[in-house]
C-alpha cells in the first residue's frame, strides 16, 4: 500500500471484503498522550471474496507489535494501513498500538474534550484507533476492557465487570467498527428505566458534567418518548440491557448513534428552561429520537458500504419527523420540513455540489453527509410510502427488519423488500436514488363541459456528471375547491411517470380551483401561474394546511419579487389577506407563528435566480424589511391583541401547545417592535423566565436597534453557560446590518469568550456569517476573504468541520459576475493553503466545478 494523493472511490468497485471478522477484543490504557490499544481479533476468509490480500486499515498511531496466530510478524505499513501474510483459514491477529488522544484536533477516532475520553467513529474514525478493517461490511462482536483512574469508564452492549480502576463491556450484537464507542471521565447520571414491551427492564442514563445535572429531565424523557413510540409504531424494541448517552462539548456533528452509547453534541441533549428555546426542545427530542431509531435502522441493520448511507440516514430521519409530527402536530412539522429542505437542500441540489441521494463517488465520505442524503433521503421514502399506501409501507418494513437482520444492506435490498411485499415494479422509482437536482413541475389546466384537465410536465436540470435526465415517478397530491371554497375532489395522489401528463376530473358543475402537491407530496419546484386573489383563496379556505401557508408565501413572495425588481409598493392584498388568517381563531398559534414568517431572504434569491434573475442581496434585504414594516403598521391592532391573549401562566412547559402560544406572541412581538418600538420587547426581557421568551426580546430589540444594554445584561447573566453564550454570539451575527455584519463576526472573533477549536462556537460566530445574506454577500467580497481566512485555519485542525462550512459557496452561480468572481478569488485562496485537507480540497474542488 501506498499513500499516494486522494483517490476517488466508486460505487461499482465494489468488492466483498477478504476477510470476517468473529469477535473483537480490545484493551484500552488510557493515557492523554499515549493510550495504548490492545487488540484481539479472530479472522477468517470470507468465502465470497474476490481477493486474499489481507489488508488493515490504520492512521495516527505507532505500532509496537503483532502477532498472527501467537507468533510475532512484522507487517507492511503505509500512512493509511498495512498488510502482511495472512493463512488461508481463520486465524487470530494480536497487535498493540500508542496513540495521543489530547492531540487528536480532528476528533475522530480517539479524541479528548473538557478531560473527558471519547470517540466519534463514524464514517472512518476507528481506523485511527486501532489497525482494523474499517468498512461496514464487516460485523463484530465487540469486547472491550478499559483500564483508567477515571470514575465513569463506558462502552458499547451491556457492563460485565468492573473495578477499581477498569471496566468491561461486551457487546453480544454483531455491529460495524464505525458504531464502537468509548469513554471515560468525570461524570454523573441523570437515570431512568424503561420497560420494553415484552417486560424486559433497561436502565437509561444521560451521562453530563456535574454542572449539567439539572439540564438532562427533558432529554430523558424524549428518550422514553422514543422507546414507545419505536414499539408502538414500528415494534421495535431495544435489545441491551442498558442504554447510555453522553453529552460532549466538542463534537463534529449532532450526535452519534453507537449501540447503546449515543455520543452527543452537549447542544444536541442539554435543555432546561432557564437556557433553552422551544425550538432547542423540539430539536433535541427529535436527535434523541433519531439516534434511538438507529438502534434498528442503522445498527440492527446497518450499510453495506458507505454509498447506501441514505439507508440508514433518509429511513431514520423519515422516522424522527414520524415521531415529531406524533408528538407534536404534523401539519407545523411538515411546513417546517419543507422549509428546511428548500433551505438546504434545493441549494445543494442546485448547484455544483449537487448528487443523487446515493452518490456513485467520492473521495472523502464526510463530505457526504449532506440534506441531500439526510432530508431528500427521507422524501424519497415518503414518497414511498405515499405511493404504496400507509398499510403497504408496514407490511414492507416488517419484512425489512425480519429479512435484513444483522445484514449490511444496500438501497437494492430496500427496493427489494418494497418490489416483493407490494408486487410493484420500482424500476423507475430507484432514480430519486440515482439522479440529482431538483425536478420542476409546470402545471396548465383547462375546463370544458364539466371536464377539469390537469397537466404535468416534469423536467429536470442537469447537474455535474449527469446531463440527462429521465422521468421521475412522482406522488402529486391534488384537491379541487369550489366557488365557496368547498371541497369538490378530496385529495387525490395523482401518479406522474411520464415527462408530460394529463389528469381528468370530471362531472364538475364548475372550473374548480386546484391546490397541487398538497402536503407537500414530493420534493419538487411547482411552477404554476395564480393570480394573487387565488392565492389568497387558498390562504384562507384550502382544507390542506400546508397549501394554504404555501398560498401565503406564493403571495407574499409575489409581493416581495415586485418590491425588489419594480420598486412596487407592499401587495395590499397580501397584507389583508395575512391580517384576515392570523385573526383566526380556529387555526392553532404554532400554525399562525407559520403563517406570520415571511419567505426567507435566501429563498427569495433562490426564486429570483430560478425566475431568471440576478439576485441582488441589498435589494432583497432592504424589501424584505420594508415588507415586514409594512406588515407591523397594517397588522398591529390584531398582533397586539395576540400577543396579549396568547401570555402563558404558570410555570414553564416545553410541550407544543404552550410552544405554539409563545411562538405566536413572539413573532408579534418582532412586529410590534417595529411599529411601537422597544418597550414591549424591553418588558419581556425583563420579566422573562425561560429562554424562549428572553432570547426572543433580545432578538426583536437588535432588530429595531435597541439592544445594547439588554445585550451586555445577557452577556453578564449567561457568561459561565456555553450552550447560551452559543445564541449571544449568533444572534449578534445574524442581526447585524449588511454593511456591520464582517465587522461584528470579526469583532466577535476577537472576544475572550471565542474558542475557535470548539465547533459549536465556531459555528456560531464564524458559520453563522453566511446565514446573514446580505451581510455575507457583501459586494467588495470582504464576507467571502473573511470565512477563507478563518476556514485555512480550522482545516489544519479540525478538516471535517472546516469541510463543510465551505457549502456557504455553493450557491455561486447565482450571483452577479463582480460577486462571481470574490467567491472564486475566496475559493481558489483556499485550494492553494498549504496542507489543505483532502476533505476540504474535494469541497473546493467540486465548488470550483
Ligand atoms: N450518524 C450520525 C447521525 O446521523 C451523524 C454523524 C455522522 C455524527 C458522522 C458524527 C459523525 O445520527
Ligand atoms: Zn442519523
Amino acid at each position: 500500500m501506498n499513500d499516494a494523493s486522494p483517490q476517488t472511490i466508486y460505487l461499482k468497485d465494489y468488492t466483498p471484503p477478504a476477510y470476517l471478522v468473529e469477535t473483537v477484543e480490545l484493551t484500552f490504557r488510557l493515557a492523554p498522550a499515549a493510550t495504548r490499544v490492545v487488540s484481539r481479533i479472530s479472522f477468517r476468509p470470507n468465502p465470497d471474496a474476490t481477493t486474499k490480500d489481507f489488508v488493515l486499515h490504520g492512521s495516527d498511531m505507532s505500532l509496537l507489535w503483532a502477532k498472527i496466530d501467537g507468533a510475532e510478524i512484522t507487517p507492511s505499513i503505509s500512512a493509511t494501513g498495512l498488510t502482511c501474510e495472512v493463512p488461508n483459514a481463520p486465524f487470530i491477529w494480536e497487535a498493540e498500538v500508542e496513540i495521543a488522544p489530547d492531540a487528536n484536533t480532528a476528533l475522530e477516532g480517539l479524541y479528548m474534550s473538557n478531560g473527558m475520553y471519547c470517540t466519534q467513529c463514524e464514517a472512518e474514525g476507528f481506523r485511527r484507533i486501532t489497525y482494523y478493517p474499517d468498512r461496514p461490511d464487516v460485523m463484530a462482536v465487540f469486547t472491550v476492557r478499559i483500564e483508567s483512574d477515571l470514575p465513569v469508564l463506558l462502552s458499547n452492549g451491556n457492563p460485565t465487570g468492573s473495578g477499581e480502576g477498569w471496566a468491561e463491556w461486551h457487546d453480544p450484537w454483531p455491529k460495524p467498527a464505525y458504531l464502537f464507542a468509548l469513554v471515560a471521565g468525570d461524570l454523573i447520571a441523570h437515570t431512568g428505566s424503561f420497560t420494553t414491551q415484552s417486560g424486559r427492564d433497561v436502565a437509561l442514563n444521560i451521562w453530563v458534567r456535574e454542572d449539567d445535572i439539572g439540564k438532562c429531565a427533558f432529554g430523558m424523557d424524549a428518550l422514553k418518548k422514543s422507546m414507545r413510540w419505536d414499539e408502538e409504531v414500528y415494534g421495535r424494541e431495544y435489545d441491551l440491557d442498558i442504554f447510555n448517552i453522553v453529552a460532549v462539548d466538542d463534537f463534529n456533528a449532532g450526535a452519534m448513534e453507537n449501540k447503546g452509547l449515543n455520543i452527543f453534541n452537549s447542544s444536541a441533549v442539554l435543555a432546561s428552561p432557564e437556557t433553552a428555546t422551544d425550538s432547542d426542545f423540539e430539536r433535541i427530542e427529535a436527535i434523541i429520537a433519531h439516534e434511538y431509531f438507529h438502534n434498528w435502522t442503522g445498527n440492527r441493520i446497518t450499510c453495506r458500504d458507505w454509498f447506501q448511507l441514505c439507508l440508514k440516514e433518509g429511513l431514520t430521519v423519515f422516522r424522527d419527523q414520524q415521531f415529531t409530527g406524533d408528538m407534536r402536530g404534523h401539519a407545523v412539522k411538515r411546513i417546517v420540513d419543507a422549509i428546511d429542505l428548500r433551505a438546504f437542500q434545493f441549494p445543494e441540489d442546485n448547484g455544483t455540489l449537487s448528487h443523487p441521494v446515493r452518490p456513485e463517488s467520492f473521495v472523502e465520505i464526510n463530505n457526504f453527509y449532506t440534506a441531500t442524503v439526510y432530508e431528500k433521503g427521507a422524501e424519497v421514502i415518503g414518497m414511498l410510502k405515499r405511493l404504496v399506501g400507509d398499510a403497504a409501507y408496514q407490511s414492507a418494513l416488517d419484512l425489512y427488519f425480519d429479512r435484513h437482520d444483522g445484514e449490511a444492506a444496500t438501497i437494492e435490498d430496500w427496493l427489494a423488500v418494497f418490489e416483493d411485499s407490494t408486487g410493484r415494479d420500482l424500476a423507475q422509482f430507484k432514480r430519486w436514488y440515482q439522479q440529482a437536482g431538483t425536478p420542476r413541475i409546470t402545471v396548465t389546466d383547462s375546463f370544458v363541459d364539466g371536464t377539469y384537465t390537469l397537466h404535468l410536465a416534469q423536467e429536470t436540470p442537469s447537474t455535474p456528471g449527469q446531463s440527462v435526465k429521465h422521468p421521475f415517478v412522482i406522488p402529486v397530491a391534488v384537491g379541487l375547491l369550489g366557488q365557496n371554497g368547498q371541497e369538490v375532489v378530496p385529495t387525490t395522489v395523482l401518479e406522474l411517470t411520464q415527462a408530460e401528463q394529463s389528469f381528468h376530473f370530471e362531472g364538475l358543475s364548475g372550473r374548480p380551483l386546484p391546490s397541487i402537491l398538497r402536503g407537500f407530496s414530493a420534493p419538487v419546484i411547482l411552477k404554476q401561474s395564480q393570480t394573487g386573489a387565488e392565492q389568497a383563496f387558498l390562504l384562507a379556505h384550502d382544507t390542506d394546511p400546508f397549501n394554504a401557508w404555501e398560498a401565503g408565501q406564493n403571495l407574499a413572495r409575489a409581493g416581495l419579487t415586485a418590491m425588489i425588481l419594480d420598486d412596487a409598493k407592499p401587495d395590499r392584498a397580501f397584507l389583508d389577506a395575512l391580517r384576515l388568517a392570523i385573526a383566526d381563531e380556529e387555526k392553532d398559534p404554532a400554525y399562525r407563528a407559520m403563517l406570520l414568517a415571511l419567505p426567507s431572504q435566501e429563498n427569495l434569491a433562490q426564486a429570483l435566480f430560478d425566475a431568471g434573475h440576478t439576485p441582488d442581496p441589498d435589494r432583497i434585504y432592504a424589501s424584505h424589511k420594508a415588507l415586514r414594516e409594512a406588515i407591523a403598521n397594517h397588522c398591529q391592532a390584531i398582533l397586539s391583541r395576540l400577543y396579549d391573549e396568547h401570555q402563558l401562566t404558570g410555570p414553564f412547559s416545553p410541550d407544543a401547545s404552550a410552544a405554539g402560544k409563545r411562538a405566536l406572541t413572539n413573532a408579534a412581538l418582532r412586529y410590534l417592535s417595529l411599529s411601537d418600538g422597544p418597550s414591549r420587547a424591553q418588558a419581556q426581557f425583563d420579566t422573562a423566565d425561560n429562554m424562549t421568551q428572553q432570547l426572543a426580546a433580545l432578538s426583536a430589540l437588535l432588530s429595531i436597534d435597541a439592544g445594547r444594554d439588554a445585550l451586555s445584561a445577557f452577556e453578564a447573566h449567561w457568561s459561565k453557560d456555553r450552550l447560551v453564550m452559543n445564541k449571544w454570539f449568533a444572534l449578534q451575527v445574524a442581526s447585524a446590518e449588511p454593511e456591520n455584519a464582517v465587522a461584528v463576526t470579526e469583532a466577535l472573533t476577537q472576544h475572550p469568550a471565542f474558542n475557535w477549536k470548539n465547533p459549536n462556537r465556531f459555528r456560531s460566530v464564524v458559520g453563522a456569517l453566511p446565514r446573514n445574506q446580505a451581510g455575507f454577500h457583501r459586494a467588495d467580497g470582504a464576507g467571502y476573504r473573511l470565512l477563507a481566512d478563518w476556514l485555512i485555519r480550522l482545516d489544519a485542525m479540525n478538516p471535517m468541520v472546516a469541510a463543510r462550512m465551505t457549502t456557504a459557496f455553493q450557491t455561486m452561480s447565482r450571483w452577479d459576475a463582480g460577486r462571481q468572481a470574490h467567491m472564486r478569488d475566496a475559493l481558489r485562496q483556499i485550494a492553494t493553503a498549504p496542507g489543505l485537507s483532502r476533505d476540504t480540497a474535494e469541497m473546493v474542488d467540486r465548488l470550483l466545478g
